[in-house]
């Protein structure tokens, strides 16, 4: 598929809205509705919509949420996803806290390499303050037990924020030191109604300011066929990989090869614009495969050239939570 010059070969699937963290920029303290469960599509449905999508050139798929394995039936739609035709790469993002030897085994036996972790911090009640949650025992030991049993690459999604955890910035870029880890600190993205205030947010020029007066300076690393957003860098004697994924500084729409698969079956050709297209009700009335696949092509001329979350009043701030798009 193609949208403008871009080729559009990623699919990232938000499976579920639910999650069992509570992270504060993703989720705000507030209540806020999930979505009813009839309106979530259904496994089947998603295998339907990803084999399409293949059909028409996707070739990597990455499984997001909320949080992926709070779906009950996750590990065998993953094996099923896993031997649809055309994919060459399926790999998830999870928060680790539900992950277990058992569970990791299952994956890299249906051929899932690599997986994506969010960690904000390397202090225990620093992580409950920042997910709500009293788990990072339990996440800091799935991300060990998953490189052991050779996941990899394994990469932590940091996202940086004033007042919360700068102060552990060196420490968290410090692990590429100790790990083969790929770490990214991310630029906070104002989403739906989160309690972040703007004043919080850090952008990358700092961070690697600071990781740089603490380790010395960054080398860059080439990009690799298929990289995702992240700008890549190397301490010195690193064993692993510091990425800079800057959504507000310097967006990288000009090379965005993704869309998006909501858990409301809609579909949404970028993170940041508010345009989604569905295609789950036009599945459950009866649509063709032809029709199914038109809706998708038509989709992907919505999806724009850049954003302006980096302007003083963004229009693009989108209205959905984190956790219905999948990030
Ligand atoms: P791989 O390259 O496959 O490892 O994936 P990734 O880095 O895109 O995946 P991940 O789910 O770990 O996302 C990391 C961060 O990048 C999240 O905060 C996402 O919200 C952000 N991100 C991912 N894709 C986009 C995008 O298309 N636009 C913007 N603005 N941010 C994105
Ligand atoms: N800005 C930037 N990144 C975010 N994530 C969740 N909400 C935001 C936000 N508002 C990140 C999580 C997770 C990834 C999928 O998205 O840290 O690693
Ligand atoms: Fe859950 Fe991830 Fe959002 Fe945290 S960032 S609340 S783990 S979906």
């Amino acid at each position: 598929m193609i949208a403008g010059n871009r080729s559009i070969n990623y699919l990232r699937i938000s499976v579920t809205d639910r999650c069992n963290f509570r992270c504060k920029y993703c989720i705000p303290s507030t209540p806020f509705k999930v979505i009813e469960h009839h309106k979530i599509a259904r496994y089947e449905e998603i295998l339907r919509i990803t084999r399409l999508a293949c059909e028409l050139g996707i070739t990597k798929v990455r499984i997001t949420g909320g949080e992926p394995f709070v779906r009950k039936g996750i590990l065998p739609f993953l094996e099923q996803l896993c031997g649809l035709d055309g994919l060459t790469d399926v790999s998830v993002t999870t928060n680790g806290a539900l992950l277990n030897r058992d569970k990791i085994r299952r994956l890299l036996d249906m051929g899932i390499r690599r997986l994506n972790f969010s960690l904000d911090t390397l202090d225990p009640e620093k992580f409950a303050r920042i997910t709500g949650r009293d788990r990072f025992h339990q996440v800091w030991d799935a991300i060990l037990t998953a490189h052991d049993m050779g996941i990899a690459p394994i990469k932590i999604n940091a996202v940086a924020l004033r007042g919360i955890n700068d102060d552990e910035i060196q420490a968290i870029a410090g692990l590429t030191k100790e790990y083969p880890f790929h770490v990214r600190f991310i630029e906070y993205m104002p989403m739906g109604d989160s309690d972040v205030e703007k004043q919080q947010q850090m952008l990358t020029r700092e961070i690697q300011d600071r990781i740089i007066a603490a380790h010395g300076p960054l080398s860059p690393v080439e990009r690799e066929k298929n990289d995702g957003p992240a700008k890549k860098f190397s301490l010195e004697n690193a064993r692993g990989i510091l990425g800079f994924i800057t959504p507000v500084s310097s967006h990288f729409c000009s090379e965005c090869n993704r869309l998006r698969l909501t858990s409301r079956g809609t579909l949404r050709p970028c993170l940041l614009k508010n345009y989604e297209t569905d295609i789950l009700k036009p599945l459950r009335d009866g649509a063709n495969d032809d029709a199914l696949k038109q809706i998708m092509i038509d989709a992907l001329t919505q999806k724009p050239l850049s954003h302006d979350l980096d302007s003083r009043t963004p229009k693009d701030v989108p209205i959905s939570h984190m956790t219905s798009i999948g990030g």
